[in-house]
């Protein structure tokens, strides 16, 4: 299954489709047999990445690229940017609005859990040129 990439678009403030393109690469991967261990933590990351774009960025999309021995994930959207990745980064720091807390949201968790959950993150983002999250999981 080398160089097998796939693209799942991800759109805006859509909680009504928020979540699906995580579910389309969780089937994905469980239709090629990973072990469900790593498809869990590259399913937790997929989710979190997904609902960052939705509540915090624009439209965008999360891709993965899988190789022989690694998965690559890319989250990347258009929308205002991360001000400070580093504070971005701290378990609990959060900007989600009320309305987005009242959906259950804004626990601050979700960059720190792809942190945990791959086996490396680089994050880049400034004001006004959107995000671009990558993650690579060691399938082996
Ligand atoms: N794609 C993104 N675009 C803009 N800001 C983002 C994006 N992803 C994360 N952020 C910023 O990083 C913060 C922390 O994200 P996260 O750890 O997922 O917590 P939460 O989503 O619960 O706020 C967000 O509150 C937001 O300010
Ligand atoms: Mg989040």
């Amino acid at each position: 299954m080398t160089g097998l990439r796939k693209t799942f678009r991800i759109k805006a403030k859509d909680f009504i489709h928020a979540g699906e393109a995580s579910i389309n690469v969780q089937n994905l991967l469980k239709s090629l047999d990973l072990n469900p261990q790593i498809i869990r933590r590259i399913a937790i990351c997929g989710y979190e990445g997904e609902m960052n774009v939705v509540m915090h960025g624009g439209d965008g999309q999360l891709s993965i690229e899988i190789d022989a021995d690694s998965l690559a994930m890319e989250i990347a959207d258009n929308g205002p940017g991360i001000e400070d990745i580093e504070k971005a980064m701290q378990a609990g720091f959060s900007t989600a609005s009320d309305e987005h807390r009242e959906m259950g949201f804004g626990a601050g968790m979700g960059l720190p859990n792809m942190k945990k959950n791959s086996n490396d993150i680089t994050v880049e983002s400034s004001s006004g040129k959107g995000t671009r999250v990558r993650m690579v999981f060691q399938l082996s």
